[in-house]
C-alpha cells in the first residue's frame, strides 16, 4: 500500500468535492474536542479525516501490529476483529507490518465492523478480509469467536456510556476459543484514562468467565517512541493548512466574525509523537 498515492487520490476527490459547495462549514465539525463525534457518513468529512490522519494512523497501526507480533509468545498469524474499522487504516497497518516481516499475506485474517461503510476501503486482494456494515451494539455476540486480536482503532472513545455498556455485553457474550486473545486499543491522548478503564472492564469480564488468565500487558509508552516525522506531500499539506481560504463564503466575507473558521486550517498530522496503544493479552487456562 503506497500511502502517497492513496493521499493523492483522496486529495483529488476532496478538491473536486469542495468545488461543488458554497460553504465548508460542515468540515468544522471534524473535531474531537469536548467528546464531539463528526458525521462520518459525510463524504467530505471522510476525505478530510483521511487527509489529516491517514498517514500518521497507518504508521501507528503498523507499529502496533509489529509490536504485537514481536511480543514473546505471540502466535504466528493474526486473526483480527476491528471494531469501528472505518476505511480500514488498521488493516493497511497490519498488511504493512506483515509485509515488513516477510510473512505471506494469508497470515492476515481480518474482519472489520463499522456502522458506516466508508469510501476508500480496499481488500488489498486478500480474500481473508471481511467487512460488516453494522452497529456492533446491536449484535448478541461478535460474529467471529476464533479471533486472536480484538482491536479498537481510535474507536473506543466514540461510544457513549450507554452504547459502550451494550458493546460490553456483546463482547462478554462471545465464546472466544483461541489459546490466546489480545485485547487492544489505539487511542487519542485526550481520553486516556476513560479509554483504559473501558478496555480493562472488557478484560475483567473475560477473566471472570473463567476460561482465560492474564498473560501480559504492554503500553506503547514502553516502546520509547520519540515521535518520528513521516513523509507528507508538501502541496497537500500546504493546501489543508490554508483550507479556510478555499471556502467561497469565507472569501466573500459572508462569515466574518465566525472565528471557528480557523479550525478549517488544522494541519495534517506529520509525526507519530502522539502514538498511544495498549495490548492486554489473555491466555486460555489449561483444561483439567
Ligand atoms: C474515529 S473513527 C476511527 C476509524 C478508523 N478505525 C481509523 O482508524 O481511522 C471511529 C469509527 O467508529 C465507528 N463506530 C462508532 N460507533 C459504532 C458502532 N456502534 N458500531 C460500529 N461502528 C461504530 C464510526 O462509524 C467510525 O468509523
Amino acid at each position: 500500500m503506497d500511502i502517497t498515492s492513496f493521499l493523492e487520490s483522496v486529495f483529488a476527490d476532496f478538491s473536486s468535492s469542495i468545488k461543488s459547495v458554497d460553504r465548508l462549514c460542515i468540515l468544522k465539525t471534524l473535531s474531537f474536542l469536548n467528546s464531539s463525534t463528526p458525521d462520518y457518513s459525510n463524504r467530505m468529512i471522510q476525505q478530510l479525516y483521511l487527509l489529516r490522519y491517514a498517514p500518521a494512523y497507518i504508521y501507528e497501526y503498523e507499529a502496533f501490529y509489529e509490536a504485537l507480533m514481536d511480543l514473546e509468545g505471540s502466535t504466528s498469524f493474526l486473526r483480527i476483529f476491528s471494531i469501528g474499522s472505518g476505511s480500514g487504516l488498521d488493516y493497511y497497518g497490519a498488511y504493512r507490518a506483515i509485509k515488513k516481516k516477510g510473512l505471506p499475506p494469508d497470515f492476515l485474517y481480518y474482519s472489520g465492523i463499522d456502522v458506516i461503510d466508508w469510501y476508500y476501503r480496499t481488500t488489498l486482494n486478500n480474500h481473508r478480509y471481511y467487512f460488516y456494515k453494522q452497529d456492533v451494539t446491536r449484535l448478541y455476540s461478535l460474529p467471529d469467536r476464533f479471533i486472536n486480536v480484538l482491536f479498537f482503532p481510535k474507536s473506543i472513545s466514540e461510544f457513549s456510556n450507554e452504547s459502550f455498556s451494550r458493546l460490553f455485553e456483546v463482547i462478554c457474550n462471545t465464546a472466544f476459543s483461541r489459546e490466546q486473545i489480545n485485547i487492544c486499543a489505539s487511542v487519542r491522548r485526550s481520553r486516556l484514562e476513560d479509554d483504559y478503564k473501558r478496555l480493562v472492564k472488557i478484560v475483567e469480564c473475560l477473566l471472570l468467565k473463567g476460561d482465560y488468565t492474564l498473560d501480559l500487558t504492554h503500553n506503547s509508552l514502553e516502546d520509547n517512541v520519540q515521535g518520528e516525522s513521516i513523509f507528507y506531500p508538501e502541496d497537500i499539506f500546504h493546501f489543508l493548512s490554508n483550507l479556510r481560504d478555499y471556502c467561497p463564503a469565507y472569501r466573500r466575507r459572508i462569515c466574518r466574525g465566525e472565528r471557528d473558521c480557523d479550525t478549517l486550517n488544522r494541519k495534517p498530522m506529520k509525526d507519530t509523537g502522539y502514538r498511544q496503544y495498549w495490548i492486554i493479552r489473555l491466555v486460555r487456562k489449561e483444561r483439567n
